[in-house]
């Protein structure tokens, strides 16, 4: 989704520090991309596509492009489409006032009404440019700076994070409210943005701001304050994860580079948090439910349908909703404990979820990769999954880490399973034995001709059949699906030829595995091929054309290993057709509207 950087300080490195903002923030996914300076004028250059098309217009403008005062934005479109005009900053009619902002403006048509009919004229679609035109206003009714930017934010309703510049003004003014933002504290500048990446680089020190607070960056430093005016004191934190870790370091995507820290990520998940001599595991959270509804999106929900199996097999009553319809027919809450599940942190549906939750009463429990995110301020406690920062659009390490934190979850609660502690200290060997004798490039490269793929799994595999079905299409490009395997023949069944691969989960030699078999076998019938994602326990392999093979593990951690193989058949599925696996089309990162 939208992106946005801001800096004071940067003195003649002030655009060079934007555009390296932007190209971080690439991941979160956008369509075009733009600058605004001040510098006695605003001058404003955006380009829709990639940012390589604002570097080229830059480097053909830059002589007219510099100040010491600037914003960036890359842009994710909701209102018009990724059209130059449509992409931020936005200005006003003078070209005084630029803005960028991330979110929606749910009142935007009768503002822009409003400013049309008082004479504005607007150059975009969007529901966005209704903010310069109102500082405007309140500049030309003799407001200073501040005070006009403060009163048009008033004016908003919806989500938004908002930063902007004025010619004749060297400070960043920005508001949030429902959509991320932080300060960067330098040692010479100070920087905005909507995620930390944006100027790691720069600085490891952060201040995030709450929804209804406003900041001013000036070439003094920052200040916060409240939708009242008053000063807000706030925390500066600090960041731990290393630059570095935000570089491909040598591999040719960050998704291939993530799959391959996922040995490193569930060290970290687990480190420090089970007891060495008891097996005990502490988690340092505050809670004891007695029933546990979840809430989560995507690969996030496929973690949360894993954890619910979880939590019911070790007999705590659990369901998992998808974000955005748990307010459509939201279940009694009791006293149910609702954990979010969100590697962002900044869903917008899980976090209208959690919200509606907490309006009934319910406490909340957020279960996310990122420190200061909104679910984890917004949340009664927070259970941090710590894989590190993932940049892919499609999530892997942070699956696999929601995964080892839901079952130190149950394990918290209850006298720990020794096998299942063990389980988890030897998943990040076991994982690393996948990510080395994986047959998945080969397998991708047989069937990358096919008509569609389908997985199927039981039990806890029947998540990660999910999981690796939503992982294919979104950077294949190419038909998938996942389905319980007893459901197979209740209708998917008339889908199966011999040109669609049928990837089956079996693990171990019980009734869930004998069952699966079974389902093998009527594909098998049908001539599908079949691509068995299995351990040594179980003889799934006589039935397959290929064997995609796991080390034996502890029936509840075995799903984790057997998607580490799916990520890698998508990922080389994905590489052999040259799709853009690392920024797939129409997604995004994070995606914070409903
Ligand atoms: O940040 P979240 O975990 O809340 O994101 C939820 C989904 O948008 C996300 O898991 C999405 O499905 C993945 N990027 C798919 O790989």
């Amino acid at each position: 989704m939208c992106g946005i950087i801001g800096c004071v300080g940067r003195g003649d490195e002030t655009l060079d520090t934007l555009v390296h903002g932007l190209s971080k923030l690439e991941y979160r996914g956008y369509d075009s991309a733009g600058v605004a300076l001040a510098n006695g004028s605003v001058e404003v250059v955006k380009r829709a596509g990639e940012l390589e098309n604002l570097r080229r217009a830059l480097n053909g403008e830059r002589d007219g492009v510099s100040g010491r005062v600037g914003i960036g934005h890359t842009r994710w479109s909701t209102h018009g489409p990724p059209t130059d005009e449509n992409a931020h900053p936005h200005r006003d009619c003078t070209g005084r006032v630029a803005v960028v902002h991330n979110g929606i403006i749910e009142n935007y048509q009768e503002l822009r009404d409003e400013l049309t009919d008082a004479g504005h004229e607007f150059e975009s679609e969007t529901d966005t440019e209704v903010v310069p035109h109102l500082i405007e206003t309140e500049l030309a009714g003799g407001a200073d700076p501040e005070t006009a930017f403060r009163s048009a934010i008033e004016r908003l309703e919806g989500s938004y994070a908002i930063a902007c510049v004025l010619a004749d003004d060297d400070r960043v003014f920005a508001a949030r409210e429902d959509s991320p933002l932080v300060l960067g504290i330098g040692d010479d500048a100070v920087y905005l943005a909507s995620d930390v990446p944006a100027f790691r680089e720069f600085t490891d020190k952060v201040v995030y701001l709450e929804d209804g607070e406003f900041a001013v960056l000036d070439g003094e430093g920052w200040s916060v304050t409240d939708s009242t005016g008053a000063p807000v004191e706030k925390a500066i934190d600090t960041v731990t994860w290393d630059p570095e870790e935000t570089g491909k370091s040598g591999y040719d995507h960050y998704m291939l580079k993530e799959i391959h820290e996922q040995p490193r990520a569930l060290r970290q998940c687990v480190s420090g948090r089970v007891s060495e001599l008891s097996g005990e595991v502490d988690l340092d959270v505050d809670v004891d439910p007695t029933g546990v509804q979840f809430v989560a999106c995507g690969t996030s929900y496929h973690a949360a349908v894993y954890g619910a199996q979880l939590f019911q097999e070790a007999g705590i009553p659990a369901q998992a909703f998808l974000g955005s319809e748990y307010a459509t027919s939201p279940p009694p809450i009791g006293d149910d404990l609702v954990v979010g599940v969100t590697q962002s942190g900044e869903t917008a549906d899980t976090l209208s979820a959690l919200r509606e939750a907490r309006r009934r009463g319910a406490k909340t429990l957020a279960v996310t990769n990122v420190v200061g995110s909104t679910v984890s301020r917004e949340c009664d406690d927070t259970l941090y999954i710590r894989a590190g920062p993932e940049i892919g659009v499609a999530a892997t390490k942070t699956f696999s880490s929601q995964v080892v934190a839901l079952t130190l979850l149950v394990e918290s609660l209850r006298e720990s399973r020794r096998e299942t502690i063990a389980a988890l200290r030897d998943l990040p060997a076991s994982v690393q034995t996948v990510l080395d004798t994986s047959k998945a490039e080969e397998v991708a490269e047989e069937y990358v001709d096919s008509d569609a793929y389908f997985f199927i799994g039981r039990g806890m595999h029947y998540p990660v059949a999910l999981e690796g079905a939503l992982k294919f299409k979104e950077i294949s490009y190419e038909h998938a699906e996942g389905f319980a395997a007893g459901e197979l023949k209740h209708g998917p069944l008339a889908l199966v030829t011999e040109n669609t691969p049928v990837f089956a989960l079996v693990t171990g030699e019980g009734e869930q595995a004998r069952k699966t078999i079974g389902n093998v076998k009527e594909v098998e019938a049908r001539d599908a091929p079949v691509v068995a994602v299995t351990d040594r326990k179980s003889d799934v392999a006589r039935y397959a054309d290929h064997v995609l093979e796991i080390p034996e593990s502890d029936p509840r951690t075995a799903a984790v290993l057997a998607n580490v193989q799916l990520q890698l058949v998508a990922y080389y599925a994905a590489a052999q057709l040259g799709r853009p696996i690392d920024k797939p089309r129409n997604l995004a990162k994070s995606v914070t509207v409903e």
